[in-house]
């Protein structure tokens, strides 16, 4: 298995941000949601759900979607992911219920001291230190809040993960692709995940590996 070589945190160029903001993520993106339901079968949503790292909104907007009793505060640390995000939540006319704010994690001040649900996607990767989430999810989840993390794992081998990308980002622009074989090579093993669970006192949340590159963490704080 490869080191772990980290990418930077931030995205917030815009080239890189535009790519996102374009990019096909139905496939990965459905399944989050999807994921979310069969693990949280009974989960009503109708409170306040933080999306840590919400990045352009794509998750946001189909979380929204797809439980129209609850609303969302979703952060980011990138200005220009921001960017995007607001255009996604006044293009789909969201703007009753999601509220974007422009936080870079560890933060003490969010809109509010806790949550009912909290929702990630492909944040750990970008994080140097990886406590980091796991802090923010301690710090800000009520008793009981369901907790919906997911991944990408790490690539054993460079020529691996050269291959995930022809397999899934062969029609992206190029800037996409880098950014797919970084993360690649940034993300954590599951392995690794367990044991930054266990160091957080959180090892009663789950890890499953979902699909030959995603890992899903979930349960209840
Ligand atoms: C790969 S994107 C994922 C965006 C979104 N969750 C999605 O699934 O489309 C990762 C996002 O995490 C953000 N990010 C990385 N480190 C962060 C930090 N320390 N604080 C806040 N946001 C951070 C990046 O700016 C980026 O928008």
């Amino acid at each position: 298995m490869i080191e772990r070589i980290p990418e930077p945190e931030l995205m917030d160029d815009f080239e890189q941000a535009r790519a996102y903001a374009l990019a096909d993520f139905e496939e990965p993106h459905t399944q989050f949601i999807e994921l979310f339901r069969q693990h949280f079968p009974e989960e009503v949503v109708n409170g306040v759900v933080l999306d840590i790292g919400c990045g352009t909104g794509d998750i946001t907007k189909r979380f929204a979607y797809a439980y129209p009793a609850c609303r969302i505060h979703a952060v980011d640390g990138a200005e220009q992911m921001l960017m995007f995000a607001r255009q996604t939540v006044d293009f789909e006319m969201l703007h009753e219920r999601v509220r974007l704010f422009q936080r870079t994690l560890p933060t003490d001040s969010l809109a509010k001291e806790k949550y009912d649900v909290l929702i990630c996607n492909s944040l750990l990767h970008h994080l140097a230190e990886p406590q980091v989430l796991w802090d923010t999810v301690k710090q800000f989840a009520k008793e009981g809040a369901a907790v919906f993390v997911m991944d990408l794992m790490r690539c054993e081998s460079t020529k691996q993960a050269a291959a995930m990308v022809r397999e899934y980002a062969a029609n992206e622009p190029e800037v996409l692709q880098r950014d797919f074989y970084n993360s690649l090579l940034a993300a954590f093993t599951p392995a690794e995940v367990e044991a930054q669970l266990a160091e957080a006192g959180l090892s009663h949340l789950t890890v499953e590996v979902v699909s030959d590159r995603h890992l899903i963490v979930s349960g209840r704080c």
